[in-house]
């Protein structure tokens, strides 16, 4: 498989001019378009509906206008400057991080489970009347989302165009599919079966260990609002040693690469700053909120711990550890929404004995994988998690990281960086329970989380 095709740097780039460093990218068109004149165009040919918004983006859905099937998605990213005006806008992302962003979406694109990249241009321009009014429309069924902020006539923007992953599993909790329909109903409101919550732990733990064998990937910000569900249109393939079972037709694709980590082929390495500050000092009465917000505490107690790394490129290491922390909130998340399910490891309200088994089992990983606990954890990456239980169901239960792992793994150099977080996790001990769950106090919430 080939990751790096079409994400090398140009020879236009030009430090001077910071954003030749997304034009001069073989992904991302040349020129820089103006906003007005491409909004005249869509509006002429597609038919534009606001389907979010993010903290740092817009997505928008353009249907063909004569073909409403043929549709993608687009995402609106505000861009700022290192230094100068408007640099200190906190809404927006550093150009730098952008590039970081779509050469990450170009990389990802071609392993299952990301979402599909198509295109991506810079823009230039205060914000079209089109886009004004779609945000108008937006704050009426969403008051909580603020999305009206001036924008000079210099204003950059970065568009990229992405296949549609479906709704979010925050959204879908919530809402449902846009037409309506609810994962899972029953008289009690319980949003999942426990067969739904397999599969979309499962098919979110194994796209992140292909990411990991394949680019090195860590997500860093898989929260709910960046897994998005689909229902599968063709049938699953048939299970096989490097798959674990799925029980329905729900597909996940996981989204948003804006604070991800990748290796590409030529060994450069994909990382945001990190310079946003603030996620680092949020805090919220809502304990989903509040759990992601520790995250990133975690993460970077992990990733400041580690006395390899540079100073200024932290970022850059591979920690793979940080991908399991992100899946102990996702499952969390659902097993909170899951019917039945109760901290009980018994969970003796499943009567039917295979759901026992997997709500126990998910239960047991749940525990394994707290990052209070960082210190006994058994898994090293999402790739361990996998692995393991690939091992556990072929009924091998020996030893906790499977020979296997080298199926996920292809190379000695990852297997290293996992001894080198296995000695993370060793020292990490005292300041993961510094940061860890009661420790925070008058924090203030930044932003909401998306
Ligand atoms: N390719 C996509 N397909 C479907 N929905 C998407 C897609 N990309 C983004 N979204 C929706 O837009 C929301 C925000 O997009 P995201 O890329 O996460 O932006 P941000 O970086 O601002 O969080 C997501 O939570 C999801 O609901
Ligand atoms: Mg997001």
């Amino acid at each position: 498989m080939i990751l790096n095709k079409d994400i090398d740097c140009g020879t236009d780039y030009d430090p001077k001019n910071p954003i030749t460093a997304l034009t001069s990218l073989e992904c991302v068109e040349p020129e820089i378009q103006s906003l007005y004149d491409a909004c005249n165009h869509w509006e002429q040919n597609l038919t534009i509906t606001k389907i979010a918004q993010g903290s740092y983006a817009t997505i928008l859905r353009m249907q063909m206008k004569d073909k409403p099937n043929v549709y993608t998605v687009w995402k609106l990213i505000p861009l700022k400057n290192k230094s100068g005006k408007g640099c200190r806008a906190p809404d927006q992302t550093f150009i730098e991080d952008a590039a970081a962003e779509i050469k990450a979406l170009a990389l990802m694109a071609e392993i299952e489970g990301f979402v599909e990249f198509r295109s991506a241009r810079v823009l230039r321009g205060s914000m079209p009347r089109l886009l004004q009014n779609l945000n108008t429309d937006w704050e009426i069924g969403h008051p909580d989302e603020q999305t009206e902020i001036k924008y000079s006539k210099e204003q950059k923007w970065l568009l990229v165009e992405m296949s549609d992953a479906g709704t979010d599993l925050e959204t879908l909790l919530k809402k449902g599919f846009p037409n309506g329909e609810l994962l899972h109903t029953t008289e009690k409101g319980a949003k999942l079966a426990i067969q739904q919550t397999w599969d979309i732990f499962w098919g979110t733990a194994e796209a992140l260990a292909r990411g990991e064998a394949l680019a090195k990937f860590e997500h860093r910000d898989l929260h709910p609002g960046n897994i998005c569900i689909t229902r599968r249109t063709m049938p699953p393939d048939e299970p096989d040693k490097h798959t674990i079972q799925k029980n329905t037709d729900l597909e996940v694709t996981v989204i948003d690469y804006t604070l991800s980590r990748a290796t590409l082929e030529n060994g450069e390495v994909l990382a945001n700053s990190m310079k946003v500050g603030s996620i680092f000092e949020q805090s919220s009465l809502d304990p989903t909120d509040d759990r992601q917000y520790s995250m990133y505490r975690h993460m970077k107690s992990l990733i400041d711990g580690d006395p390899n790394a540079q100073h200024g490129e932290r970022w850059h290491q591979y920690v793979p550890m940080t991908n399991i922390m992100w899946l102990y909130h996702i499952l969390k998340f659902l097993l909170d929404n899951t019917e039945f399910f109760c901290a009980n490891p018994t969970c003796k309200a499943f009567t039917i004995p295979k759901e026992r088994k997997m709500a126990k089992r998910l239960a047991k990983i749940l525990a394994r994988m707290d990052p209070i606990n960082l210190s006994e954890w058994l898994y090293l990456s999402a790739g361990d998690v996998v692995s393991e239980e690939l091992t556990y169901k072929a009924g091998t239960e020996r030893g906790v990281v499977s020979p296997d792992i080298n199926d996920f793994a292809d190379d000695d150099e990852i297997m290293a960086k996992h001894r080198r977080a296995r000695w993370a996790r060793c020292t990490m001990q005292s300041t993961a329970r510094g940061s860890g769950k009661g420790q925070r106090g008058g924090r203030v919430r930044a932003r909401s989380p998306q």
